[in-house]
């Protein structure tokens, strides 16, 4: 049995991929999830021994800096976990000839284009989130011969940090609730990037490593929305508990100042993913409804 080395391990995706080991195993990778303080960016040494002890033959990472607003007063470590960790990770991946998959992000773009972004399109992050993944993307891409980029966005999950369970918990509070409705992107569940990872996994065991393998690819949930539409659907899918819905008031990015700025349209044409392996993630609103219904379902007061 092979190991498959999966990094972040309470992360929204590791979990995610921690609920599909059984699908790895059926391609012949036993999983080996890593986490602080084991494994951490911040102590390099770390990443080292990780690798070394676990001898993988596939990774994934799916560790990062996530927080958006604090990484602009934190760079450095945003940096560490986003730019030099990850291309220390794909350094040895590429020493060792392992296939690497390296999970980016849609706040590379500035959100100006005014369509789907393509993988050929300029980056210009808008904060330091944004760059500092780009860096680590450019790092591994040119490090790691063997390397898939998938750049994904607005990752929710029945766990961890999220928009569905925010608003959730939100409108547990409140009557009315303000959300953005002029920032548009593709809602992607965790456990779609997972399968689509998993199906990556497996065409490259199965068919080996061939051109056009490599590089940046969008992975996003198919179809977009607004926060607002979002928000609202999360709801119309929580009434089926019985869960009563704010009032939902659509409001202008100007009008909820945050720290960093964010992409106003970072929607993702994922042509590419689906014409080299073949994977189209779900439309994003099909897996939201299985999500909510766990959350609305699970003890937790959300
Ligand atoms: N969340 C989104 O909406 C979104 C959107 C686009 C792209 N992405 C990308 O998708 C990937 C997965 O995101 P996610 O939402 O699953 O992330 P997440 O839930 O925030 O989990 C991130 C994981 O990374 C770990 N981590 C943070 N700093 C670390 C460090 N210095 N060393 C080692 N581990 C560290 C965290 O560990 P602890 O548990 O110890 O804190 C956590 O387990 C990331 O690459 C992210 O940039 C996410």
């Amino acid at each position: 049995m092979m190991t498959l080395l999966v990094t972040g391990v309470r992360g929204q995706l590791a979990q995610a991929l921690t609920a599909l080991s059984p699908k790895f195993l059926e391609h012949g990778y036993a999983m080996r999830q890593v986490g602080r303080p084991e494994f951490n960016f911040d102590r390099p040494e770390t990443i080292d021994a990780l690798f070394e002890a676990t001898a993988p033959a596939f990774v994934v990472n799916a560790a990062a800096w996530t927080a958006v607003d604090l990484a602009e007063t934190e760079p450095d470590a945003a940096t560490r976990a986003n730019d030099t960790g990850p291309a220390r990770l794909g350094a040895l991946c590429a020493k060792n000839g392992i296939p690497f998959v390296h999970i980016s992000t849609d706040y590379v773009f500035d959100g100006a284009k005014g369509a789907p972004y393509l993988e050929t399109d300029s980056p210009n992050p808008l904060g330091v989130y944004g760059a500092t993944k780009l860096a680590g993307e450019r790092k591994i891409g040119d490090l790691s011969a063997r390397s898939v980029i998938l750049r994904t966005s607005w990752i929710y999950h029945t766990g961890g940090k999220n928009f569905v369970r925010t608003v959730l918990a939100a409108g547990k509070k409140t009557n009315v609730l303000r959300v953005v409705a002029d920032q548009f992107g593709c809602p992607t569940a965790a456990d779609d990037l997972g399968e689509a990872i998993v199906a990556i996994v497996a065409h490259i065991t199965e068919n080996g490593w061939h051109n056009g393998c490599g590089g940046i690819f969008h992975a996003a949930g198919s179809g977009d929305t607004s926060w607002f539409d979002f928000a609202r659907a999360i709801f119309e899918a929580a009434s089926r508990h019985g869960r009563p819905a704010p009032s939902l008031v659509p409001i202008a990015t100007a009008d909820w100042p945050t720290v960093a700025r964010r992409p106003a349209d970072s929607r993702l044409d994922c042509g590419k993913l689906s014409a080299v392996y073949g994977v189209r993630l779900p439309p994003w609103h099909s897996t939201l409804g299985k999500v909510v219904d766990h959350i609305c379902k699970s003890r937790e007061k959300l």
